[in-house]
């Protein structure tokens, strides 16, 4: 149903620039009224950081950033949405335009450049709606203008741990000058360690909202080693693997291959999904990873898991091929896993990530 009418309205949607259309999809979500998904078929079900998911399917930072449309995505079927990019203070982010829809190579570039209406309108819109049920994260990253970005980390983490079932620190956004070089090991032992103090006092006596760390696609392994060592050393709770790509695949065909940001969507599939696995084998179990990358299909999606995903999440793919996408994706691995003769997906999380970190396997 949902894709029949995603077909129709897809060449009216896709006339209109990228951001306008966006715009239009968060609002229209944000005011459909809500049917709820309907219960997920039991093998889908997932634990992780202490948290237990319906399935495993999420929707990605980014779309959602300002947290107008979390019950219009979770009723879509998605396990679970992960809202921001929110910045402390208010920003614009970079003038339009900013996105590119890459439509030969069914992928896009952004260049945002963590446009939010800042943290305490994030606050609001999760107070109100919480004890709706569905899980939430939220998407932390530094204002441009920051004198101290890591202390922004520490603030957002401080206001957002009561009202979130999880926060991701991003330092792997492309387009706010300088935020990746807290990727680095020293800045980014500091940039932990404060905000899991600023976590740890907000949630004085309750449970700890759980911390995850998100990763670009174009690390070096020392850098990713460097990475998963302060993560493992300091006890974060997960990673996810992994932001878009400043790469540019010799592959690209759209005219707007040469705009400056962020690449997502299907050419991001194999480079994110290889260090995806090469993450999973240096992490040996200490805490569960998040897949995201050019996720568009079952088959995709059952690759990350087979390469060492917990958990999934896809953004690009839903401007292709439709709200649908989530509920197609579920079916087609609660089918993988049956047809393996299992009865949860989660015994087949990591199987082939010796062989995808090597090139093979996917
Ligand atoms: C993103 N992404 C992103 N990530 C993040 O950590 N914070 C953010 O604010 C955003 N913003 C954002 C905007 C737009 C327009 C896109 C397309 C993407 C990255 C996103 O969460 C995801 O990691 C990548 O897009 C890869 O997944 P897909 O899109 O290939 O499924």
């Amino acid at each position: 149903m949902l894709s029949h009418l995603f077909s129709l309205a897809r060449p009216l949607i896709h006339s209109l620039d990228a951001e306008t259309a966006h715009r239009l999809t968060v609002t229209g979500l944000a005011a459909a009224p809500l049917r709820r998904a309907g219960a997920d078929d039991p093998v889908l079900a997932t634990q992780a950081f202490g948290l237990s998911f319906p399935n495993p399917v999420g929707l990605a930072a980014g779309f959602d950033k300002n947290a107008e449309a979390i019950d219009g995505a979770l009723a879509l079927g998605f396990g679970f949405v992960e809202a921001g990019g929110v910045t402390p203070l208010p920003q614009p982010g970079n003038p339009r335009p900013r996105v590119f829809r890459l439509a030969e190579d069914e992928a896009v570039i952004n260049r945002y450049g963590l446009n939010s209406e800042g943290m305490e309108a994030v606050a609001k819109r999760l107070a109100t709606r919480r004890g709706r049920g569905g899980l939430v994260g939220v998407n932390l990253g530094a204002n441009k203008d920051s004198a101290d970005r890591a202390a922004d980390y520490a603030i957002l983490a401080r206001r957002l741990a009561p009202l979130a079932d999880f926060l991701t620190i991003n330092v792997s956004s492309p387009n706010t000058p300088g935020l990746r070089d807290l990727q680095a090991e020293n800045a980014l032992d500091d940039l932990v360690a404060r905000t899991l103090a600023a976590r740890d006092e907000a949630n004085a006596g309750a449970r700890l909202t759980p911390i995850l760390l998100k990763i670009a696609p174009d690390l070096t392994l020392p850098e990713l080693d460097g990475m998963v060592a302060v993560a493992r050393k300091r006890g974060i709770d997960g990673m996810i693997v992994s932001n878009t790509t400043v790469a540019r695949p010799a592959s690209l065909r759209s005219a707007a291959r040469g705009e400056t940001g962020g690449l997502s969507g299907k050419p991001l599939f194999e480079a994110s999904t290889r260090l995806l696995a090469e993450t999973f084998l240096r992490v040996d179990g200490q805490f569960p990873l998040i897949g995201v990358g050019g996720i568009d299909s079952a088959e995709t999606a059952f690759a990350k898991i087979r390469a060492g995903a917990t958990l999934l999440q896809f953004y690009s793919a839903m401007v292709f091929k439709g709200p649908g996408l989530a509920g197609q994706i579920k079916s087609g691995l609660a089918d993988r896993t049956r047809r393996a003769g299992l009865t949860r997906l989660t015994a087949l999380i990591g199987r082939d990530a010796a062989a995808i970190a090597r090139g093979e396997g996917l």
